[in-house]
């Protein structure tokens, strides 16, 4: 008995593709969990540390082994000269996603342990990748602006560094929470497109900086990551409150996409939408609502809900709040990135357990029976 031919799927929606025990995701309920974690219970009330501790090691730490997580990420932020220099090259208006992947690869050059791809090798590449993608962000930040780059501080946490080293000066608490928060809840999410990248590249045996670099080409595009930096522009160009609606009507009129909008998996809302509208709102009100961009994203969502049954995804209010973070708009995927790292590595560790090739079939649908002519007889 022969089997039947495998059925195809467009955009390979709903197959599984991988097990995972890292973060699962409930797409008609609305839950994300990391670990088992409901996000709601993490969200505001952990470190970014301590969540990239749980994906990569699969339990919270205790104080000792946060400790520990903490200095070996402070030993590891300062870049190799080789990456400041090439950072520093780079033109200036290079687009910064392509930066951040030319340099993530780049420090493959550096790295003592590339080619063992040992689960406590990768594992030991991750923190140091976890460390360095900050540093290599802001670098990117302030090179381009012709700005000197800034050394972290050993005494700063990975969200306030980040923020230390992107402008160059200290945050203050809600700007340190608002840059924590939004670490934590993009820090993984079952098998996206860049993590499915990048277990795919991991799959062949590939190391964790070819995984990553795969990723982050992944993840440069506006249906995943570059999201929010799409929807940021897209609520600059309403420009005010007042033309949401027929900036809306407008784009179901003639098909557009309103980014930020819809989801893959999740059909009734996405849970980490809450949390980053909550907070883009507090910092809204903290600078004294010189802007009224949750407004206006809060006039999208609604103004999209009269036209049909499509929810914020984590990219649509992440755009207000990293403006408010004072992140240009282009720089937004790359902030993503800082946060998915963790996710990234757990998953390349997991897929170097599991040891399979992922490699699907594909259908053909070409030709068939086609004659073959020599090139000096071709027409
Ligand atoms: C995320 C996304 C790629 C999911 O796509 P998907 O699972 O393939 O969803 P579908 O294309 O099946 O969407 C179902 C319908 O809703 C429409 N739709 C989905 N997202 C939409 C959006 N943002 N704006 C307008 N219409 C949208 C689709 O055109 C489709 O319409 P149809 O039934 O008339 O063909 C899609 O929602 C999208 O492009 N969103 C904008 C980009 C974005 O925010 N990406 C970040 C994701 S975290």
């Amino acid at each position: 008995m022969t089997n039947p031919a495998p059925t195809f799927v467009k955009g390979l929606a709903g197959v599984v593709a991988a097990q995972t025990a890292l973060s699962s995701v409930d797409g008609t309920k609305g839950i994300l969990t990391y670990r088992g974690l409901n996000i709601h219970d993490l969200a505001g009330n952990v470190e970014y540390e301590e969540a990239a501790y749980l994906l990569l090691f699969g339990s919270m730490p205790t104080t000792t082994q946060l400790a520990k997580f903490k200095k070996d990420l402070a030993a590891n932020r300062k870049l190799p000269k080789g990456i400041l220099d090439l950072i520093k090259s780079t033109p200036k208006k290079a687009v910064p996603m392509d930066t951040l992947r030319t340099a993530i690869s780049a420090l493959a050059f550096y790295e003592k342990e590339v080619d063992d791809i040992s689960v406590e090798a990768t594992r030991r590449k991750g923190i140091r990748l976890v460390a360095q993608f900050p540093s290599v962000v802001a670098a990117i930040h302030r090179a381009r602006k012709g700005k000197a780059v800034v050394s972290p501080k050993a005494n700063m946490g990975h969200a306030e560094n980040f923020f230390y080293m992107l402008h160059g000066v200290k945050p203050n608490t809600l700007e340190t929470d608002s840059m924590n928060l939004y670490l934590v809840l993009l820090a993984d999410h079952s098998l996206n497109a860049s993590t499915f990248t990048a277990r795919v590249a991991s799959s062949t045996n590939a190391d964790l900086h070819a995984a990553v670099t795969a990723a982050l080409g992944a993840l440069k595009g506006n249906l995943h990551g570059g999201a929010a930096e799409a929807t940021m522009n897209t609520l600059l160009k309403i420009g005010a409150l007042d033309k949401v609606d027929g900036y809306v009507d407008n784009a179901f009129a003639t098909k557009q996409k309103i980014m930020g909008i819809g989801h893959r998996i999740y059909k009734s809302g996405d849970p980490r939408a809450k949390h980053l509208l909550e907070q883009a709102r507090k910092m809204e009100e903290a600078e004294g609502k010189k802007h009224n961009y949750v407004d206006m994203a809060l006039g999208v969502e609604s103004a999209v809900l009269r036209h049909r049954e499509l929810y914020p995804n984590v990219d649509f209010f992440s755009a207000p709040l990293l403006y408010y973070l004072g992140i240009p708009t282009d720089l937004d995927t790359c902030v993503f990135a800082v946060s998915r790292i963790a996710g990234w590595t757990a998953h390349v560790v997991e897929q170097y357990i599991d040891d399979a090739l992922i490699r699907p079939a594909a259908q053909y649908v070409g030709p068939t029976d086609q004659t073959f002519v020599s090139v000096a007889e071709r027409k």
